[in-house]
């Protein structure tokens, strides 16, 4: 990274209440009088509820009641099977408490409320269960029997050319590949805080990417008016995707907090984060890839099996990459789905597409070094000068730049074409890279800005921060185009009742919430500018045309007359002068519908070690490429990336819930086992954008960073890990047990 701090390199305008614990998070809202639940999970993993023993739980002190599906009425809203929030496909969400059918372990039979912490604690404890159990299905591999066609959208088997034509291909490879269930696993935990105004209005404060979404979903299932409900979510402390959905110990906390009458919190423990709020599916992939012999793409077959749960179908994009990715004439893509007896899944970070690009760009690497081609050399012979899929033009594309500027950075000259020929005294070196895309999206967003006299700007948008800096791309962009220094502008965020915005997910928050931004201070500027030209200001005096907003020169101090600087007001004397208390702009950012097809694209670049006596691997290098269109704050942005690039380590190296089959139930649902990286494991990441505007998805040019910093990354070291060892390995995690 660039040492040297350029004026646009905005510090996070939240790092300082981050780590100084001032920014709240949903479980660290107080509120007199609040009452603890938790939840107590079923030890079966399908089955029936034959009764439960709550009287044990019900005399302990301090409990103040046990919900279970013995005592709670359904909510009204059950009735009509929708939920807004539920991933957009099959099946119905889980009604905690609505039905005594087990679908997975640990899923919640019971929501005791006590006083304090420490009394539910125990008292969750004494509550007991009865099952009439039933043989669970938890395996996908013991299951690719039942997989079956989904029937969300662009899940259709799709061929262009000749299905399978890659098996008539001069030079092909045929592989399968795997990989196991990743849990998303924020350190904030699944928390909620609830409490009622009477039966009719509901506050909470709960861990969402979507606070709209999240206040929809309440009112629908207690039928509330939206307005009586309002949720708060400014500050997460991650979620990678699990906050993409209203969660049933979500709603059955709000249902406990009305039967108590009282404000009441609920935390997820760690080992229920592992079972009741979504994860990666594990997928079984198969690619046949076929070229002609001077590296030209004939046909390519891309085949998904994922797992889904016992009651909702969850889809992902998981093959679609293969069908535009490269210029190919002959695709075909299948994808299915393995009901199986676990939580429904969730999107987690580049959802579907990190899972296809380890599949395809390892299957790349296979089929480069099957003609003896350079892979970078074989993806540029493949390059998609357009869509493929969509027969459109890009929107804008800069692939090529981000495959030469990683190419150079890494120093890929220095990798040797033979595997297992690059030593550093005992180590084996490698070097990989994988390509990564998703859709670059603009959504819906509506900003307000609202300029007062003392040259402070307040922006105002329902759209909350995970972490990716939304707070901070919205400053850079109004401070930028305001004139105004980061620290006079104010965000206001996270709350329903400001102005609405979209989900923080599937990377469209800059280009929608950011050209909302861009567009308000825009519009501020011109109307400040018609206020400049009316008869009698100092403005007219000096200059007698109608002024637009560039004759004007906007600053922390005020407003000056371009042509002539001694000419300036203060907004304070500006605004009195017009009899304003302030200036007031809302903007809506949409969506359009363009002849172009839209994507971000990103190119990983890895250097590594493998030592041949021990398997150990270690990371040296990683360099990622982004284009994702402007850049509007930098220091976010690469952290964005950094953070894709670590997450994408522990995916190739080490994330693996294992799940203990005869019972169902994960065995490492804990940190200590489910490994992720920690400091030592990470090298230096260097972030590369090419930095050119899109030309269409908006007025800023920004297209999105957050999934594409992840796809790619677990192919780039698979196959580096090949280029070190000859060895390779297309089942993730790659442990050393497997290099030995
Ligand atoms: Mo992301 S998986 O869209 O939170």
């Amino acid at each position: 990274m660039e040492k040297d701090k350029a004026p646009d390199r905005i510090d996070r305008v939240d790092a300082r209440a981050k780590v100084t614990g001032t920014a709240s998070y949903a479980a660290d809202h107080k509120i007199q009088n609040t009452v603890y639940g938790l939840l107590v999970g079923s030890t079966v993993a399908k089955g029936r509820i034959k009764s439960i023993d709550t009287k044990a739980a019900e005399k302990a002190s301090g409990v103040l009641a046990v919900l279970t599906y013995f005592n709670t009425p359904k909510l009204p809203g059950y009735t009509t099977g929708k939920d807004p929030s539920k991933p957009p496909t099959g099946g119905q969400p889980l009604r905690f408490f609505a039905t005594n059918e087990i679908f997975y372990y640990d899923q919640a039979i019971a929501l005791v409320v006590a006083d304090t912490y420490e009394r539910v604690l125990h008292a969750a404890k004494l509550v007991k269960a009865q099952y009439e159990k039933a043989t669970h299905k938890t395996s996908l591999e013991d299951n690719l029997a039942t997989a079956k066609v989904p029937t969300g959208p662009r899940q259709e088997d799709y061929t262009r050319g000749e299905a399978d034509s890659y098996k008539n291909a001069p030079v092909k490879i045929e592989q399968e590949y795997y990989h196991p269930v990743e849990v998303h696993n924020p350190m904030e935990l699944g928390s909620i805080v609830a409490f009622w105004e009477g039966a009719e209005k509901v506050t909470v404060y709960t861990k969402t990417q979507g606070v709209q979404a999240t206040q929809k979903s309440i009112s629908d299932a207690f039928k509330l008016p939206l307005g009586n409900v309002t949720v708060h979510a400014r500050h997460i402390g991650g979620a990678f995707g699990m906050g993409l959905r209203t969660w049933p110990y979500e709603i059955a906390a709000v249902m406990a907090a009305k039967k108590v009458g009282k404000p009441l919190k609920l935390v997820l423990h760690r080992e229920q984060m592992f079972t009741n709020v979504g994860y990666r599916p594990a997928t079984k992939q198969k690619i046949g890839l076929g070229a002609t012999a001077d590296g030209k793409l004939i046909g390519l077959t891309h085949e998904a099996t994922g797992n889904t749960s016992a009651y909702e179908e969850f889809t992902e994009a998981t093959v679609n990459i293969s069908r535009f990715m490269y210029a190919c004439p002959n695709v075909t893509t299948r994808y299915r789905l393995v009901p199986l007896n676990v939580c429904t899944p969730i999107w987690m970070r580049g959802p579907g597409e990190a899972t296809g690009a380890f599949a395809l760009e390892s299957a790349m690497d296979e089929l480069a070094h099957a003609l003896k081609l350079d892979p970078v050399e074989f993806r540029v012979r493949n390059h998609a000068d357009s869509d493929p899929e969509k027969n459109l033009p890009w929107s804008s594309k800069y692939l090529k730049e981000c495959y030469e500027m990683g190419a150079e950075r890494i120093g890929w000259k220095n990798r040797k074409l033979q595997p297992r020929t690059n030593q550093d005294g005992d180590w084996l070196v490698g070097y990989g890279m994988g390509a990564g895309s998703f859709g670059a999206m603009r959504w819906v967003a509506s900003v307000k800005g609202i300029l007062q006299p003392e040259g402070k700007l307040r922006l105002q948008c329902s759209v909350n921060d995970m972490g990716p800096g939304t707070a901070t791309m919205m400053t850079a962009v109004a401070a930028d185009i305001m004139g105004l220094p980061p620290g006079r502008i104010i965000i206001e965020m996270g709350s329903t009742g400001l102005p609405p915005g979209p989900m923080q997910g599937g990377s469209n928050v800059t280009a929608t919430v950011g050209s909302a931004v861009h567009d308000v201070c825009f519009a501020m500027k011109e109307q400040i500018a018609a206020l400049a030209s009316k008869a009698g200001s100092v403005f007219s005096k000096a200059n007698s045309q109608q002024l637009k907003a560039e004759d004007l020169l906007f600053s922390e101090n005020g407003l000056s007359l371009k042509s002539d600087t001694s000419v300036r007001l203060s907004y304070s004397e500006f605004f009195k002068q017009n009899g304003l208390p302030a200036v007031e702009v809302t903007k809506e950012s949409k969506g359009t519908e363009q002849p172009y097809s839209s994507y971000s694209f990103s190119v990983h670049f890895v250097k590594l070690r493998v030592h041949p006596a021990t398997g150990r691997i270690k990371i040296d290098h990683v360099v990622s490429c982004a284009d994702a269109g402007t850049i509007v704050s930098p220091k976010t942005s690469e952290s964005q990336m950094i953070g894709g690039a670590v997450g994408g380590i522990g995916m190739a190296l080490m994330e693996d819930m294992v799940i203990d089959q005869r019972f169902g139930r994960p065995i490492n649902n804990n940190l200590a086992d489910y490994h992720v990286p920690v400091n030592a494991d990470i090298p230096t990441v260097d972030v590369l954008f090419v930095n050119k505007k899109d030309p269409i998805i908006g007025p800023m040019g920004s297209k999105g960073l957050g999934e594409i910093a992840l796809v790619g990354v677990a192919p780039a070291i698979a196959n580096a890990v090949f280029n070190a060892t000859g060895k390779r390995l297309r089942e993730l995690p790659i442990t050393r047990d497997k290099l030995l």
